[in-house]
């Protein structure tokens, strides 16, 4: 795809691990000095943005967003900016500033960019045991994001759009950052080294997990979703396929019969996986924005074995 003319496009959070592949297939197809990337750090590894700008700002300091925002003339934003689910824990505080205040921020700042659009990244963790509350923090804050945007869509007419994303996996992530879903990449670097596996969860723990290719496909198809299929929708829930520890010992064990799945449970992520939801209903993504997931269970866990076994 050649440039779009009069698309400026701001990728916050663009360091990390959804935002710099993001940033890189929409310089791929917007060109590079149409997409912004922005983080309050510096990439580790600057080739994986593609070429293009980047902007140091922490998305609390709104004066600094601001005038980027003005004066590049923002069309959309895509907000990858934030603190998850271990961070929460051991950095409540932080984490409800930047999650909360961080996307406050960006929505009021776009009430003077006319017609703009945000395109913000929930997650699973937003919901609740059978529908209630959500029981993380990191799940609160994500609850009360889509509020935000819900908000300023009814009362500022802004084009805010959100989506329930499951964990993301790819082989491309690095491992044993104390996340919630850090077992589905963890378990294929073990297997392909030590040959056995100490999860922290329980074999048969059910997590809704959608693949890297799939989530940024899910992200940039809202995005592209003319305004009247969406104008009226609160988060969208998608689903792509449910995944556990057990589930995936059994596919590598295929390849690697002598794997051992061991346990070492740890009760805080497994009380929050307990509460999370499984199989959800994603047939109004699928009708308003055509959202369709092509890879599978099968298929994600034998590319991240076969990229472990390459390490
Ligand atoms: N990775 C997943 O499995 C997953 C699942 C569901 C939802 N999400 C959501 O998708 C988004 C991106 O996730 P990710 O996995 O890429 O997270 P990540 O932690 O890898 O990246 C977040 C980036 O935001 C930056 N950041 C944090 N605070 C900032 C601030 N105040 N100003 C500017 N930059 C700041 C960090 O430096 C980091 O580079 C997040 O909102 C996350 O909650 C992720």
């Amino acid at each position: 795809m050649s440039a779009v003319p009069n698309e400026h496009i701001l990728v916050t959070g663009a360091a990390g691990q959804l935002g710099a592949p993001l940033t890189k297939a929409l310089r791929r197809d917007f060109g590079a000095e149409a997409v912004i990337a922005l983080d309050f750090h510096d990439p580790e590894n600057p080739a994986s943005l593609g070429d293009g700008p980047f902007q140091r700002i922490d998305t609390l300091v709104r004066d600094k967003l601001q005038s980027l925002i003005r004066e590049k003339k923002i069309t959309t934003v895509y907000h990858m900016a934030a603190l998850k689910s271990n961070e929460a824990v051991h950095r409540p505080e932080a984490t409800w500033n930047v999650n909360v205040n961080g996307l406050y921020n960006l929505l009021d700042i776009l009430r003077e960019q006319n017609g703009a659009k945000l395109i913000f990244p929930s997650s699973i963790a937003a919901y609740g045991p059978g529908g209630s509350d959500p029981s993380s923090l990191y799940g609160v804050s994500k609850r009360t994001c889509e509020m935000l945007c819900s908000f300023f869509r009814n009362q500022y007419n802004i084009d805010a759009r959100s989506l329930r994303l499951p964990g993301v996996i790819s082989p491309e992530f690095d491992i044993g950052g104390g996340g919630l879903t850090d077992f589905s990449t963890e378990i294929f670097v073990e297997a392909a080294g030590r040959r056995r596996y100490d999860c922290y969860l329980e074999s048969d723990t059910e997590i809704e997990l959608i693949h890297l290719t799939d989530a940024i496909k899910a992200m940039r198809a809202l995005a592209g979703a003319p305004r009247e299929n969406v104008n009226k929708s609160p988060t969208y829930a998608i689903h792509s396929f449910t995944a556990s520890p057990g589930l995936f010992a059994e596919i590598i064990r295929k390849r690697i019969p002598e794997f051992e799945l061991a346990f070492k449970i740890d009760t805080k992520r497994q009380d929050v996986a307990n509460a999370l939801m499984t199989d959800l209903d994603d047939s109004t993504a699928r009708a308003h924005w055509g959202y369709q997931p092509l890879i599978s269970l099968e298929d994600a866990a034998n590319e991240l074995l076969d990229q472990a076994l390459k390490r």
